[in-house]
């Protein structure tokens, strides 16, 4: 049996998703859950890319002794050093570096021939390998690049002390026939390529992103990139979940491979990053989605109580699929609270509990029955309070059919409340052009989505904005049992990370 390495990506190339990005207290609880289910690397960020993302790398590095912690470098000195220094205190630290190959990239980003090219590679590999033992080397754009001159970066990398070769298809252009034989050809044609693990990379381009992996592991391919939910740059990587379970539910084609990963924790771990980044996960995503275990037509509904495999190919179960549990309600204590929100992979301590606690029976006094959606939404607010500096004080709404509606905001800011009046095309607009007065940030918004977290009449509506402003595009979200409130805190949310 040999093992395939899950590298899980979620918090570098998942966190380049325009919107979902995360503040180091939140990457550090999806760490923590990506050690409980069981992944083999964790790729904490990219450290040189901002003080937040070194300190998240540094933070993730501290904590979790199961995983090899990994942080992505360019092949240049400042690069390497900074994630090296990020991965300090790392139990098992791996370096990532990349370094585009194709023709493309080398023409119009480099403008650099392909010597040079080789030789910045070479160099950035010794480079990391006097710092680190293991060092994981990715030709960018590796799908689009000559073969022979691919061939020559991996000989040269892997003698220079690459462990792991990593062939990312970039933009997504691959198609499984092609990308699973372009990893044969590099079995074949890479004198040395049996002191290296050759990974996978796929991005999701044309949807093809966790056949092209599996193209890519059927053709020797032992270390596969994945995020959960698949989220990443534009349409996504290659989602962790479908991977896992297809190599573990068909065990007919995969025979020879081992995956360490806990599916029991994948539910779990897809339910905290879609809390905690805002992506909601569609409906008929395979594996997490809401439908992907519901059967409606009846000769379908028929045929599975007779006999569950005539319909489905995996068990719930196996995914840690227990049906929505209702786990608390008003009259539940501390004790509860902690234990299940530990069962969500939140692990509190005493000041983050009592925030959570008090936000909890807030809830619960508005909302029966408590469920596990409702704890995720609660996390996701209690754990943004940190870096927030625009907080809701009251918002007021006198709005009806036949009149104009005007919103009253107040808000607290760096220790000083504003208030603001504004008159729009609804409350809600109101309410934003109020807000938009007060924090003087010219916003475009790009979306406003409005849904409702679980079902019941006292359902929290959750509510996701993605604003444009000062260049950037960011998302906020919030949940409440009152839609003008939500959308007042997602709005609030999405400027406290521009500002
Ligand atoms: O898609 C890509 O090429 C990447 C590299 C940094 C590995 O994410
Ligand atoms: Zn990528």
């Amino acid at each position: 049996m040999q093992k395939l390495l899950i590298f899980d990506t979620t918090l570098r190339d998942g966190e380049q998703a325009p919107g979902a990005a995360l503040t180091s207290r939140q990457k550090l609880e999806v760490a923590l859950q990506l050690q409980n289910l069981g992944v083999d690397i964790i790729e904490a960020g990219f450290p040189i890319a901002s003080r937040g993302d070194f300190k998240a790398v540094e933070n993730v590095a501290r904590t979790i002794k199961k995983c090899t912690i990994c942080g992505l470098a360019r092949s240049l000195k400042k690069d390497i050093e900074t994630a090296h220094a990020a991965l300090k205190k790392a139990k098992k630290e791996r370096i990532h570096i990349f370094l585009a190959t194709s023709e493309i990239h080398l023409k119009y980003k480099f403008k650099k021939a392909r010597e040079e090219i080789l030789r910045i590679a070479k160099e950035a590999v010794r480079r990391g390998r006097k710092l680190c033992p293991d060092i994981e080397f990715s030709p960018e754009d590796a799908s689009r690049t000559k073969k022979d001159f691919l061939f020559k970066v991996i000989e040269e990398v892997i003698k220079e002390g690459a462990r792991t070769v990593n062939i990312p298809d970039t933009v997504g252009f691959s198609y499984p026939g092609e990308y699973g034989q372009l990893i044969k050809d590099i079995f074949n044609n890479v004198p040395n390529i049996d002191k290296a693990v050759i990974s996978c990379h796929c991005h999701d381009d044309l949807g093809l992103a966790t056949a092209n992996s599996l193209a890519a592991v059927l053709s020797g391919a032992r270390q596969v990139h994945c995020t959960i939910n698949g989220i990443g740059e534009r349409a996504g990587n290659a989602a962790l979940e479908e991977i896992v379970m297809a190599v573990k539910t068909r065990r007919d084609v995969f025979k020879n491979l081992s995956v360490g990963v806990n599916t029991k924790e994948i539910t779990r771990s897809s339910r905290l990053v879609s809390a905690l980044t805002g992506f909601a996960v569609a409906p008929n995503k395979a594996i997490v989605g809401r439908n992907a275990f519901r059967h409606e037509s009846g000769i379908h509904q028929d045929a599975i109580l007779k006999k569950r495999s005539t319909y489905e190919i995996m068990n719930p179960h196996t995914i840690g699929l227990k049906g929505t549990a209702i786990v608390l309600g008003k009259h539940s204590g501390r004790h509860a609270l902690a234990a299940a929100l530990e069962k969500l992979g939140f692990k509190l301590k005493k000041e983050e509990l009592d925030n959570a606690f008090k936000k909890f029976k807030d809830l619960a006094d508005k909302k029966k029955e408590i469920f596990d959606d409702d704890l995720l939404a609660i996390m996701a607010e209690g754990t943004k309070q940190q870096r927030r500096s625009f907080n809701l004080k009251e918002v007021k709404v006198i709005t009806g059919t036949n009149i104009k509606p005007v919103a009253s905001v107040s808000i607290k800011y760096r220790g000083k409340v504003y208030a603001s009046q504004a008159s729009g095309d609804g409350p809600i607009d109101s309410c934003y052009r109020a807000i938009d007065k007060i924090s003087k940030i010219k916003t475009k918004l790009l979306q406003y989505k409005l849904d409702a977290l679980t079902s019941g009449k006292d359902a929290q509506g959750k509510v996701k904005v993605e604003l444009k402003a000062k260049g950037k595009i960011v998302s906020g979200f919030s949940s409440s049992t009152d839609i003008i409130e939500a959308s007042v805190k997602a709005y609030l949310d999405a400027l406290n990370k521009i500002s």
